[in-house]
Protein backbone atom coordinates (compact mmCIF):
# COMPACT_ATOMS: atom_id res chain seq x y z
CA UNK A 1 0.00 0.00 0.00
CA UNK A 2 1.37 3.41 -0.73
CA UNK A 3 2.44 5.41 2.18
CA UNK A 4 1.66 9.19 0.51
CA UNK A 5 -0.81 10.75 -1.68
CA UNK A 6 0.10 10.95 -5.37
CA UNK A 7 -0.88 14.51 -5.13
CA UNK A 8 -0.19 17.18 -2.32
CA UNK A 9 -3.67 17.16 -0.18
CA UNK A 10 -6.21 20.28 -1.07
CA UNK A 11 -8.60 21.01 1.76
CA UNK A 12 -12.46 21.24 -0.13
CA UNK A 13 -13.80 23.33 3.10
CA UNK A 14 -10.42 25.80 2.70
CA UNK A 15 -11.04 26.30 -1.37
CA UNK A 16 -14.54 26.91 -0.86
CA UNK A 17 -13.81 29.33 1.66
CA UNK A 18 -11.59 31.00 -0.92
CA UNK A 19 -15.09 31.93 -2.50
CA UNK A 20 -13.86 30.22 -5.25
CA UNK A 21 -16.93 30.92 -8.56
CA UNK A 22 -16.13 27.38 -10.15
CA UNK A 23 -15.63 24.36 -9.37
CA UNK A 24 -12.09 23.74 -10.43
CA UNK A 25 -11.53 21.16 -13.21
CA UNK A 26 -10.23 18.30 -10.73
CA UNK A 27 -13.61 18.07 -9.24
CA UNK A 28 -15.94 18.26 -12.65
CA UNK A 29 -17.30 14.97 -12.58
CA UNK A 30 -18.08 13.14 -16.58
CA UNK A 31 -21.26 13.86 -17.69
CA UNK A 32 -22.59 10.19 -16.74
CA UNK A 33 -21.67 10.56 -13.42
CA UNK A 34 -23.18 14.10 -12.30
CA UNK A 35 -25.96 14.47 -10.01
CA UNK A 36 -29.59 14.89 -11.54
CA UNK A 37 -31.24 17.20 -9.27
CA UNK A 38 -35.01 17.61 -11.15
CA UNK A 39 -36.68 14.57 -10.16
CA UNK A 40 -40.12 13.88 -11.42
CA UNK A 41 -43.20 14.21 -8.69
CA UNK A 42 -43.26 10.25 -8.78
CA UNK A 43 -40.14 9.77 -8.19
CA UNK A 44 -40.07 12.62 -5.30
CA UNK A 45 -42.40 10.66 -3.14
CA UNK A 46 -40.63 7.27 -3.56
CA UNK A 47 -38.44 6.63 0.06
CA UNK A 48 -36.22 4.11 1.65
CA UNK A 49 -37.49 2.42 4.49
CA UNK A 50 -38.47 4.05 7.73
CA UNK A 51 -38.60 1.26 10.70
CA UNK A 52 -39.95 1.65 14.42
CA UNK A 53 -37.57 -0.78 16.05
CA UNK A 54 -39.55 -1.32 18.96
CA UNK A 55 -42.05 -3.37 16.50
CA UNK A 56 -38.84 -5.19 15.27
CA UNK A 57 -36.79 -6.19 18.29
CA UNK A 58 -37.84 -9.38 19.25
CA UNK A 59 -41.10 -9.94 17.06
CA UNK A 60 -41.36 -12.08 13.64
CA UNK A 61 -43.43 -9.19 11.95
CA UNK A 62 -40.03 -6.99 12.82
CA UNK A 63 -37.64 -9.35 11.42
CA UNK A 64 -39.80 -9.86 7.89
CA UNK A 65 -39.70 -6.04 7.64
CA UNK A 66 -35.82 -6.35 8.24
CA UNK A 67 -35.83 -8.73 5.64
CA UNK A 68 -37.52 -6.63 3.15
CA UNK A 69 -35.74 -3.64 3.35
CA UNK A 70 -32.49 -5.59 3.33
CA UNK A 71 -33.73 -7.40 0.05
CA UNK A 72 -35.04 -4.22 -1.67
CA UNK A 73 -33.11 -1.31 -0.63
CA UNK A 74 -30.13 -2.64 1.62
CA UNK A 75 -31.00 0.90 3.31
CA UNK A 76 -33.90 1.53 5.94
CA UNK A 77 -34.09 4.59 8.92
CA UNK A 78 -34.40 3.24 11.96
CA UNK A 79 -36.62 5.31 14.81
CA UNK A 80 -36.47 4.29 18.37
CA UNK A 81 -33.06 2.71 17.78
CA UNK A 82 -32.05 3.15 21.46
CA UNK A 83 -29.08 5.59 21.13
CA UNK A 84 -29.75 8.71 23.01
CA UNK A 85 -30.81 11.79 20.94
CA UNK A 86 -28.95 14.48 23.02
CA UNK A 87 -25.77 12.52 22.56
CA UNK A 88 -26.21 12.16 19.24
CA UNK A 89 -26.45 16.12 18.08
CA UNK A 90 -23.81 16.23 21.07
CA UNK A 91 -21.48 14.58 19.24
CA UNK A 92 -22.17 16.50 15.88
CA UNK A 93 -21.42 19.62 17.45
CA UNK A 94 -18.26 18.70 18.58
CA UNK A 95 -17.39 17.80 15.10
CA UNK A 96 -19.08 20.36 13.30
CA UNK A 97 -16.53 22.86 15.64
CA UNK A 98 -13.81 20.47 15.17
CA UNK A 99 -13.64 21.20 11.53
CA UNK A 100 -14.83 25.13 12.13
CA UNK A 101 -10.84 25.02 13.82
CA UNK A 102 -8.06 26.67 11.64
CA UNK A 103 -6.79 24.61 9.37
CA UNK A 104 -3.05 24.11 10.92
CA UNK A 105 -5.23 22.52 13.74
CA UNK A 106 -6.58 20.08 11.98
CA UNK A 107 -3.77 19.59 9.42
CA UNK A 108 -1.82 18.25 12.77
CA UNK A 109 -3.94 15.22 12.17
CA UNK A 110 -3.91 14.98 8.32
CA UNK A 111 -3.56 10.97 7.56
CA UNK A 112 -1.94 8.89 4.96
CA UNK A 113 -3.16 6.06 2.79
CA UNK A 114 -1.46 3.28 4.91
CA UNK A 115 -4.08 3.60 7.89
CA UNK A 116 -6.48 6.83 5.96
CA UNK A 117 -6.48 7.71 10.06
CA UNK A 118 -6.92 10.90 10.88
CA UNK A 119 -7.95 14.24 8.62
CA UNK A 120 -8.15 13.68 5.16
CA UNK A 121 -9.77 15.01 1.72
CA UNK A 122 -9.28 12.04 -0.59
CA UNK A 123 -10.17 8.32 -0.95
CA UNK A 124 -8.01 6.12 -3.64
CA UNK A 125 -4.77 6.78 -4.85
CA UNK A 126 -5.03 6.81 -8.43
CA UNK A 127 -2.92 9.85 -9.60
CA UNK A 128 -4.60 12.03 -11.98
CA UNK A 129 -8.46 10.88 -10.59
CA UNK A 130 -11.42 12.75 -10.01
CA UNK A 131 -11.65 13.99 -6.40
CA UNK A 132 -15.15 14.73 -4.44
CA UNK A 133 -16.16 17.71 -2.85
CA UNK A 134 -15.90 16.87 0.92
CA UNK A 135 -13.39 16.67 3.52
CA UNK A 136 -13.37 13.75 6.58
CA UNK A 137 -11.42 12.85 9.75
CA UNK A 138 -11.23 8.88 9.91
CA UNK A 139 -10.80 6.68 12.82
CA UNK A 140 -10.15 3.34 14.36
CA UNK A 141 -12.61 2.35 17.12
CA UNK A 142 -12.81 -1.35 17.06
CA UNK A 143 -11.11 -3.74 18.09
CA UNK A 144 -10.05 -1.52 21.67
CA UNK A 145 -6.51 -2.53 21.01
CA UNK A 146 -6.20 -0.55 17.35
CA UNK A 147 -7.06 2.71 19.01
CA UNK A 148 -4.71 5.32 18.67
CA UNK A 149 -5.74 8.23 21.30
CA UNK A 150 -2.54 10.20 19.74
CA UNK A 151 -4.95 9.79 16.41
CA UNK A 152 -7.50 11.08 17.50
CA UNK A 153 -8.47 14.90 17.91
CA UNK A 154 -8.20 17.13 21.05
CA UNK A 155 -10.39 20.29 19.99
CA UNK A 156 -12.76 20.66 20.69
CA UNK A 157 -12.08 19.64 24.67
CA UNK A 158 -14.97 17.13 25.24
CA UNK A 159 -14.97 15.41 21.53
CA UNK A 160 -12.91 12.26 22.56
CA UNK A 161 -15.47 11.55 25.56
CA UNK A 162 -18.27 12.37 23.20
CA UNK A 163 -16.92 9.67 20.69
CA UNK A 164 -16.15 6.95 22.74
CA UNK A 165 -19.38 7.69 24.38
CA UNK A 166 -21.26 7.30 20.98
CA UNK A 167 -19.08 4.67 20.03
CA UNK A 168 -20.12 2.40 22.97
CA UNK A 169 -24.25 3.32 22.03
CA UNK A 170 -23.85 2.36 18.17
CA UNK A 171 -21.49 -0.68 19.08
CA UNK A 172 -24.13 -2.06 21.32
CA UNK A 173 -26.83 -1.15 18.42
CA UNK A 174 -24.84 -2.97 15.81
CA UNK A 175 -24.58 -5.90 18.33
CA UNK A 176 -28.02 -5.93 18.35
CA UNK A 177 -28.79 -5.41 14.72
CA UNK A 178 -26.37 -8.65 13.77
CA UNK A 179 -28.44 -10.50 15.94
CA UNK A 180 -31.92 -9.90 13.81
CA UNK A 181 -30.27 -9.60 10.46
CA UNK A 182 -28.97 -13.42 11.34
CA UNK A 183 -32.79 -14.26 12.44
CA UNK A 184 -34.07 -12.16 9.63
CA UNK A 185 -32.33 -14.73 7.37
CA UNK A 186 -33.69 -17.60 9.15
CA UNK A 187 -30.12 -18.43 10.84
CA UNK A 188 -29.66 -18.26 14.85
CA UNK A 189 -29.18 -15.15 16.30
CA UNK A 190 -25.28 -15.37 17.10
CA UNK A 191 -24.72 -17.10 13.56
CA UNK A 192 -24.19 -14.64 11.92
CA UNK A 193 -22.08 -12.84 14.27
CA UNK A 194 -19.76 -15.66 14.77
CA UNK A 195 -19.24 -15.57 10.72
CA UNK A 196 -18.40 -12.18 11.17
CA UNK A 197 -15.45 -13.21 13.70
CA UNK A 198 -17.17 -12.80 16.80
CA UNK A 199 -17.70 -10.22 19.30
CA UNK A 200 -14.21 -8.67 20.76
CA UNK A 201 -13.02 -9.38 16.95
CA UNK A 202 -15.03 -7.17 14.83
CA UNK A 203 -13.58 -4.13 13.84
CA UNK A 204 -15.55 -0.35 13.77
CA UNK A 205 -14.21 2.59 12.54
CA UNK A 206 -16.00 6.33 12.38
CA UNK A 207 -15.84 8.57 9.33
CA UNK A 208 -17.29 12.03 10.04
CA UNK A 209 -18.27 13.52 6.44
CA UNK A 210 -17.86 17.72 6.03
CA UNK A 211 -19.31 18.86 2.24
CA UNK A 212 -18.31 22.53 2.23
CA UNK A 213 -20.73 24.22 0.25
CA UNK A 214 -20.31 24.39 -3.19
CA UNK A 215 -20.02 26.64 -6.22
CA UNK A 216 -21.54 24.37 -8.68
CA UNK A 217 -23.48 21.78 -6.85
CA UNK A 218 -24.68 19.82 -10.78
CA UNK A 219 -20.86 19.51 -11.54
CA UNK A 220 -19.58 17.37 -8.82
CA UNK A 221 -20.32 15.23 -5.76
CA UNK A 222 -19.85 15.26 -2.14
CA UNK A 223 -19.29 11.40 -2.18
CA UNK A 224 -18.90 9.49 -5.39
CA UNK A 225 -21.43 6.80 -5.95
CA UNK A 226 -19.96 3.73 -4.07
CA UNK A 227 -21.07 0.62 -1.63
CA UNK A 228 -19.79 0.45 1.55
CA UNK A 229 -16.88 -1.78 1.91
CA UNK A 230 -17.60 -3.26 5.08
CA UNK A 231 -20.68 -5.40 7.45
CA UNK A 232 -23.28 -2.90 8.59
CA UNK A 233 -23.01 0.99 8.32
CA UNK A 234 -25.06 3.26 10.88
CA UNK A 235 -25.24 6.99 9.43
CA UNK A 236 -25.95 9.42 11.12
CA UNK A 237 -27.05 12.32 9.01
CA UNK A 238 -27.11 15.93 9.33
CA UNK A 239 -29.97 16.95 11.15
CA UNK A 240 -30.94 19.97 8.64
CA UNK A 241 -29.34 19.15 5.13
CA UNK A 242 -30.14 16.50 3.02
CA UNK A 243 -27.73 14.96 0.43
CA UNK A 244 -27.57 10.99 0.45
CA UNK A 245 -28.40 9.51 -2.65
CA UNK A 246 -29.59 5.83 -2.77
CA UNK A 247 -29.76 3.86 -5.72
CA UNK A 248 -33.25 2.73 -7.10
CA UNK A 249 -32.98 1.07 -10.50
CA UNK A 250 -31.46 3.44 -12.65
CA UNK A 251 -32.81 6.87 -10.32
CA UNK A 252 -31.19 7.84 -7.06
CA UNK A 253 -33.54 8.55 -4.24
CA UNK A 254 -32.39 11.26 -1.81
CA UNK A 255 -33.07 10.80 1.38
CA UNK A 256 -35.43 12.72 3.55
CA UNK A 257 -34.48 11.87 7.11
CA UNK A 258 -36.96 11.61 10.00
CA UNK A 259 -35.69 13.64 12.96
CA UNK A 260 -33.45 11.84 15.65
CA UNK A 261 -33.48 8.64 13.28
CA UNK A 262 -30.11 6.62 12.29
CA UNK A 263 -29.21 5.56 8.94
CA UNK A 264 -28.62 1.68 8.54
CA UNK A 265 -27.24 0.35 4.97
CA UNK A 266 -26.11 -3.00 4.34
CA UNK A 267 -22.58 -3.26 3.35
CA UNK A 268 -19.82 -5.85 0.75
CA UNK A 269 -19.44 -8.31 3.45
CA UNK A 270 -22.93 -8.65 4.58
CA UNK A 271 -23.85 -9.05 1.15
CA UNK A 272 -20.94 -11.74 0.54
CA UNK A 273 -22.05 -13.66 3.84
CA UNK A 274 -25.86 -13.72 2.83
CA UNK A 275 -24.90 -14.95 -0.56
CA UNK A 276 -26.49 -12.11 -2.30
CA UNK A 277 -29.92 -12.04 -0.59
CA UNK A 278 -29.30 -8.72 0.93
CA UNK A 279 -27.58 -6.32 -1.29
CA UNK A 280 -24.41 -3.59 -0.38
CA UNK A 281 -26.48 -0.88 -2.83
CA UNK A 282 -24.89 1.99 -3.86
CA UNK A 283 -25.19 5.31 -2.69
CA UNK A 284 -23.79 9.02 -3.31
CA UNK A 285 -23.83 12.27 -1.76
CA UNK A 286 -24.71 15.30 -3.62
CA UNK A 287 -24.27 19.11 -2.22
CA UNK A 288 -25.30 22.56 -2.44
CA UNK A 289 -24.33 26.20 -2.36
CA UNK A 290 -26.33 27.25 0.40
CA UNK A 291 -25.19 24.99 3.60
CA UNK A 292 -22.20 22.81 4.67
CA UNK A 293 -23.48 19.53 5.84
CA UNK A 294 -21.69 17.30 8.79
CA UNK A 295 -22.38 13.31 8.80
CA UNK A 296 -20.93 10.65 10.45
CA UNK A 297 -21.01 6.92 9.55
CA UNK A 298 -20.12 4.06 12.05
CA UNK A 299 -18.59 1.14 10.05
CA UNK A 300 -18.90 -2.33 11.50
CA UNK A 301 -16.75 -4.88 10.09
CA UNK A 302 -15.30 -8.32 10.29
CA UNK A 303 -12.15 -9.62 11.98
CA UNK A 304 -9.71 -8.37 9.31
CA UNK A 305 -7.90 -11.66 8.82
CA UNK A 306 -10.32 -14.77 8.65
CA UNK A 307 -11.64 -15.53 5.10
CA UNK A 308 -15.47 -13.77 4.37
CA UNK A 309 -17.41 -16.32 2.01
CA UNK A 310 -21.21 -17.19 1.80
CA UNK A 311 -22.46 -18.68 5.14
CA UNK A 312 -23.33 -22.43 4.22
CA UNK A 313 -26.82 -22.63 5.58
CA UNK A 314 -27.39 -19.93 2.75
CA UNK A 315 -25.84 -21.64 -0.01
CA UNK A 316 -28.21 -24.23 -1.65
CA UNK A 317 -28.69 -26.09 -4.76
CA UNK A 318 -31.06 -23.58 -6.37
CA UNK A 319 -28.65 -21.14 -4.60
CA UNK A 320 -25.19 -21.53 -5.13
CA UNK A 321 -21.94 -19.97 -3.68
CA UNK A 322 -22.02 -16.62 -5.44
CA UNK A 323 -18.68 -15.20 -4.42
CA UNK A 324 -15.48 -16.31 -3.67
CA UNK A 325 -14.10 -15.92 -0.15
CA UNK A 326 -11.93 -13.01 0.89
CA UNK A 327 -10.19 -11.66 4.15
CA UNK A 328 -11.39 -8.09 4.78
CA UNK A 329 -8.04 -6.27 5.26
CA UNK A 330 -7.06 -7.41 1.48
CA UNK A 331 -10.51 -6.15 0.62
CA UNK A 332 -10.00 -3.01 2.26
CA UNK A 333 -6.70 -2.61 0.57
CA UNK A 334 -7.70 -3.01 -2.82
CA UNK A 335 -11.09 -0.40 -2.05
CA UNK A 336 -8.64 1.83 -0.33
CA UNK A 337 -6.16 2.03 -3.69
CA UNK A 338 -9.32 2.63 -6.21
CA UNK A 339 -11.07 5.15 -3.93
CA UNK A 340 -15.07 5.20 -4.67
CA UNK A 341 -16.20 2.55 -7.44
CA UNK A 342 -19.47 1.59 -7.42
CA UNK A 343 -19.65 -2.08 -7.05
CA UNK A 344 -16.86 -2.94 -9.12
CA UNK A 345 -14.93 -3.97 -6.15
CA UNK A 346 -17.82 -6.43 -4.65
CA UNK A 347 -18.92 -7.43 -8.51
CA UNK A 348 -15.08 -8.43 -8.77
CA UNK A 349 -15.91 -11.65 -6.56
CA UNK A 350 -18.57 -13.32 -8.18
CA UNK A 351 -17.81 -16.71 -9.53
CA UNK A 352 -18.57 -17.44 -12.78
CA UNK A 353 -20.62 -20.05 -13.78
C1 LIG B 1 -20.14 7.05 3.71
C2 LIG B 1 -21.42 7.60 3.19
C3 LIG B 1 -23.14 9.26 3.35
C4 LIG B 1 -23.37 10.62 3.88
O1 LIG B 1 -19.50 7.75 4.52
O2 LIG B 1 -19.78 5.92 3.31
O3 LIG B 1 -22.00 6.98 2.34
O4 LIG B 1 -24.54 11.03 3.90
N1 LIG B 1 -21.87 8.76 3.70
O5 LIG B 1 -22.43 11.31 4.25
NI1 LIG C 1 -21.21 4.99 2.15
Amino acid sequence: MATCWPEPIVSVQSLSQTGVPTVPNRYVKPAHQRPVFNTTQSEAEIEIPVLDMDDVWGKPEGLRLVRSACEEWGFFQMVNHGVNHSLMESVRGAWREFFELPLDEKRKYANSPDTYEGYGSRLGVVKDAKLDWSDYFFLNYLPSSIRNPSKWPSQPPKIRELIKEYGEEVKKLCERLTETLSESLGLEPDHLMKALGGEGKVGASLRTNFYPKCPQPQLTLGLSSHSDPGGITILLPDEKVSGLQVRRGDSWITVKSVPNALIVNIGDQIQILSNGIYKSVEHQVIVNSGMERVSLAFFYNPRIDIPIGPIEELVTENRPALYKPIRFDEYRSLIRQKGPCGKNQVDSLLLSR
